[in-house]
């Protein structure tokens, strides 16, 4: 048994813009269940009311730089899990989580709570620590505060679930983060001039995890390192892949209270009840039941193949089938989609923004899943699709290789518009043959991607650092 705390930029049901919440808000419910204790640290946005919170500690001091900052703690049990919530006004009572130009201040400001938190409210063995928003709590506990009584002993997981965002400030930040000046070298922080806290996490960490098995090669090559692949490879002595669970009480088809009705392998007569509610809600007329539905539920980045679906959209279009997408990001893909839109109407149907609810629909609804992602560290929505026995077209990389097969969905190799298109066109041929279609679904629907092995996992890497191996 060991005291893991887990330190977060976002987490389910609290906070969340992608599947990162989802890990976080389900993972440390799996860890109860190998005997550990959890508790989780993450930002009090201003968009978690304070209402149903515990206030439990006021005025602990974090020193950043200059600044001597005031951070009060809230805490809510939920599912068993202690969170505690850093509460900032100025650094995080604003609306959206990321993207403000003092980012480096709020997160280096968690960082160092996360460390108030167990000198003051929760004793820890482990923290372990997701991205580059917390990343900076290893080098706190190697440098600045490795001789503190309080932390000794204390060892660190950090998982890095995308490479892409590294948390890269200008060199003029650096003194804003509570760091000893002798790590800004390219040794340690400095990344070709800037200050990078990724870089930070996966150097200083004692152990490095990524989201899946095919995701830790990945990131050791040019092509997916983002320019941190000789960092990652100079630590992969360290590092290993744990691939994401699914939290199968919020996305499983027989339980699912937002989607119309309730199905299972056993009886699926409840998916096309959920077909019909998905065109009624999203907009799509009804005499679309017979034609094959994809769905997509994202983030709208490149990082998810967007581009690919807009060069062949017209030719997926003219085979006859309906689109319904949920998802907001970047403006070309939203008008990409709205463009798709107009030109297809009563066929394709977009909402754009964020909808929990019309997410669930999609991925009971419809019939295909898309995901041409250019990179995916795991992905958790073709694990759901698998699960709601919605076949996902996938491009065969990251966790998407590692969760898809041919017996459950789609898969193409290169990042190449065709061979996407190709994957679409097999997929709709497979359809035509119902029978063969239903044993397909209940092969995806019946693939095991909970936590139970994963949590296993991460549980004997923490008792290995913690020398209970
Ligand atoms: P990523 O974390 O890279 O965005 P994942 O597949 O791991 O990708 O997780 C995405 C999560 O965010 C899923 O739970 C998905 O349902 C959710 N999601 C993404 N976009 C939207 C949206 N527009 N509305 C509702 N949920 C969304
Ligand atoms: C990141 C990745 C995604 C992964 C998620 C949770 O957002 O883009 O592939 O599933 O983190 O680990």
């Amino acid at each position: 048994m060991a005291r893991i705390l887990m330190v977060a930029s976002e987490a389910t049901p609290f906070a969340k813009t992608g599947g990162l919440a989802d890990v976080i808000g389900s993972l440390p419910e799996a860890l109860l269940e190998h005997g550990h204790e959890v508790a989780v640290v993450m930002p009090r946005y201003g968009s978690i009311p304070t209402a149903d919170l515990r206030q439990v500690w006021g005025n602990s001091v974090i020193y950043l730089g200059r600044h001597a900052i005031s951070c009060d703690f809230w805490s809510k049990q939920e599912r068993g899990v202690t969170f505690y919530f850093a509460d900032i006004p100025w650094l995080f009572g604003r609306p959206g989580l990321y993207g403000h130009g003092d980012d480096h201040l709020r997160f280096a400001a968690l960082s160092q709570a996360a460390l108030n938190v167990i000198r003051l409210l929760w004793r820890a063995d482990i923290v372990h620590l997701h991205d580059w928003q917390s990343a900076l709590v290893a080098p706190y506990l190697k440098t600045r505060f490795q001789y503190d009584p309080v932390f000794q002993g204390i060892r660190t997981v950090f998982t890095v679930h995308n490479l892409e965002h590294q948390g890269r400030f200008g060199a003029s930040l650096f003194g804003e983060l509570g760091l000893d000046d002798w790590l800004m070298k390219p040794e340690f922080l400095e990344y070709r001039g800037d200050v990078s806290l990724m870089k930070g996490g996966l150097i200083f960490a004692d152990a490095i995890t990524t989201v899946s098995p095919r995701y830790a090669a990945e990131i050791q090559t040019p092509e997916f390192g983002f320019g941190l692949d000789g960092v990652v490879r100079s630590q992969s002595y360290k590092l290993t892949g744990i691939l994401n669970g699914a939290d199968y009480k919020t996305w499983s088809p027989e339980t699912d209270q937002v989607i119309a009705a309730r199905y299972s392998a056993d009886d699926l007569s409840g998916k096309a009840e959920c077909k019909l509610d998905l065109l009624r809600s999203i907009g799509l007329p009804e005499d679309n039941m017979e034609r094959p539905l994809l769905g997509v539920v994202s983030r709208l980045a490149r990082q998810k193949g967007f581009d690919l679906l807009s060069d062949i959209a017209w030719e997926m279009m003219n085979a006859g089938v309906c689109l319904a997408v949920v998802g907001s990001g970047e403006s070309k893909y939203e008008q990409m989609f709205q463009n798709l839109a107009s030109a297809f109407p009563g066929r394709v149907a977009g909402y754009i923004g964020y909808n929990d609810d019309l997410a669930h629909k999609v991925e009971a609804g419809a019939d295909i899943f898309l995901m041409p992602s250019l990179f995916e560290p795991c992905g958790l929505n073709q694990i759901y699709s698998l699960r709601y026995g919605t076949i996902p077209v996938v491009r065969a990389t990251g966790g998407l290789d590692d969760t898809v097969d041919g017996e459950t969905g789609f898969k193409f190799w290169g990042y190449w518009a065709h061979d996407f298109l190709l994957g679409i066109r097999a997929a709709l041929e497979a359809y035509q043959d119902r029978e063969g279609w239903i044993r397909r679904m209940r092969t995806a629907m019946s693939r095991d991607f909970s936590w139970n092995i994963s949590a296993r996992r991460y549980s004997d890497l923490y008792r290995g650092l913690l020398g209970r191996g």
